[in-house]
């Protein structure tokens, strides 16, 4: 007897436009998360999982500069292409202009497999042909200069295109659309950028976006030194070198890799940026303390507080969303960690949280939601998520989980308030008014980091300091 035949097993390329079509869809699926989810269902052997990062990494990080190639290759206008269709034709695109690795027939020909409605197919295959067959593909030191910006694109810093007709904004005339589109950034966010930072240090902050984003961990101080955990991760063969700061150390692997390891498994690190790193230690945390983290989870500051304080403070770990809680506990559990405490509860409105600890705290820390606008080389997704409307409803948000923390701080106790935003309403301007509206806080230290070659995320912290109350004589 012969069974019903075995449904055949999606192409990367597939799955590639499977995961691309979600994370679009819907707001609270990324990229990252899908990625590893594909992989363990269809087992994926290394080098597919490479592919299928790299192609929908690829194509979220460049998705405006390859949808304006493509709507001056189609005949169809752009808004009118489904939306699985513009998957498809973005995924062709990217391998065509992007992958020097993929031939051009294998990327036209694979992808328009991955259509589902055939009447589609000649279509996507003719777009793609004719990028193919138009698009001249050079290398950079062919380059003789003199070609319009609006029919040149830079791809890394080997390769140019050049395109027969204009593609993109006339840099003249609107800079940040034409930066926007080059370096497929949201064109609201970029002209904000150009108005406060200036060209050169918005270019700047592209073009670091533009590359896979560096792997750190902080060492567990409390289980090993640094020196200890290069030397167990390169006895398991992950490549690895000592990062810019003290207790950070720069991991050349996939973090599938270095999440396998056994030197991680053991808790002898956490994976974090190093911007993130900076902003526990700024709390000046110690033995015995009552601390408060009111956004902890996944809990990256959360367990460096508590490795900072030998393990012997009283930590209080507060989030709105119990399943991001489970990766904090996962982590507790990792780590051999005793001293925090996990709570679901919404940090507006604190009263859950004076019920458990009427006492206030010596330290608060609100690490808040944010618009990512520091890290979209981490998080692509959140380029095409970022509005203002969307912006002026998470300051909103910040601003009533910042009046609750000050509340729960002691008086002679410190306040950290951070972000990976680097937008004014979501940092300095929600500490500005904070600091108006409380006489007894003063400003300790406060650090905006652009995103920049050799450096972390972007983001930024400040430490207020709650002062004590006068003793009357
Ligand atoms: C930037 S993340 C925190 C990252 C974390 N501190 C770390 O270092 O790993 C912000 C967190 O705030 C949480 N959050 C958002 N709104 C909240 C609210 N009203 N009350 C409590 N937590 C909230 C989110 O669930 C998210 O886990």
């Amino acid at each position: 007897m012969t069974g019903s035949p075995k449904p055949a097993k999606p192409s990367v390329r597939a799955l590639a436009a499977e995961i691309l079509f979600d994370v679009h869809r819907r707001v609270g699926v990324f990229a990252h998360d899908r990625v590893h989810a594909a992989s363990v269902a269809e087992k994926l052997n290394k080098r597919d999982r490479r592919f299928l990062t790299e192609l929908v990494f690829g194509v979220l990080r460049h998705e405006l500069t390859l949808d304006c190639v493509l709507a001056a290759h189609s005949d169809t206008k752009w808004d009118d292409v489904g939306p699985r269709n513009k998957e498809a034709l973005r995924l062709g695109a990217y391998q065509l202009l992007y992958l020097d690795g993929v031939p051009p027939y294998a990327a036209i020909h694979e992808t328009v497999q991955v259509v589902r409605d055939a009447r589609a197919r000649p279509f996507v295959n003719g777009v793609l042909r004719a990028v193919d067959r138009k698009v001249n593909r050079v290398p950079i030191d062919e380059d003789r200069g003199g070609a319009s910006a609006r029919k040149r694109l830079q791809i890394g810093d080997k390769k140019v295109c050049f395109f027969p007709e204009p593609v993109f904004a006339d840099p003249e005339t609107d800079l940040a659309l034409h930066l926007a589109q080059v370096y497929s950034h949201p064109p609201e966010l970029v002209a904000r950028w150009v108005a406060r930072h200036g060209e050169a240090a918005t270019r700047e902050i592209l073009a670091k976006n533009h590359q896979p984003p560096q792997l750190f961990v902080r060492v567990n101080r409390l289980k090993t030194t640094r020196e200890q955990l290069l030397e167990a991760l390169r006895s398991e063969g992950i490549t690895c070198g000592d990062g810019n700061l003290d207790s950070s150390v720069l991991v050349e692997a996939p973090p599938t890799d270095l999440v396998g390891s056994k030197a991680f498994r053991d808790g002898l690190c956490t994976v974090q940026d190093e911007t993130a790193m900076q902003v526990a230690p700024r709390l000046q945390v110690s033995a015995g303390q009552l601390i408060l983290d009111l956004c902890a989870a996944p809990g990256g500051k959360t367990t460096h507080l508590a490795e900072l304080t030998k393990d012997n403070a009283t930590i209080l770990a507060v989030d709105r969303e119990d399943e991001r809680l489970d990766k904090l506990r996962e982590s507790i559990a990792r780590l051999g960690l005793k001293s925090i405490a996990c709570m679901v509860a919404d940090a507006t409105a604190a009263d859950a949280v004076k019920a458990v600890t009427p006492a206030p705290y010596d330290r608060v820390l609100v690490d808040a939601p944010c618009s990512n606008s520091g890290v979209l080389a981490r998080r692509p997704e959140a380029k095409f998520r970022f509005d203002v409307a969307h912006l002026t409803e998470l300051a909103a948000l910040q601003k009533r989980i910042l009046a609750q923390a000050y509340d729960r701080v002691f008086p002679g106790g410190l306040l950290a308030y951070s972000t990976c935003s680097l937008e004014p309403e979501e940092n300095e301007e929600q500490v500005r008014e904070l600091l108006a509206a409380h006489a007894d806080l003063e400003l300790v230290e406060e650090k905006l980091t652009l995103p920049a070659q050799g450096a972390g995320d972007g983001g930024y912290f400040a430490i207020l300091k709650r002062k004590a109350a006068k003793i009357r004589e």
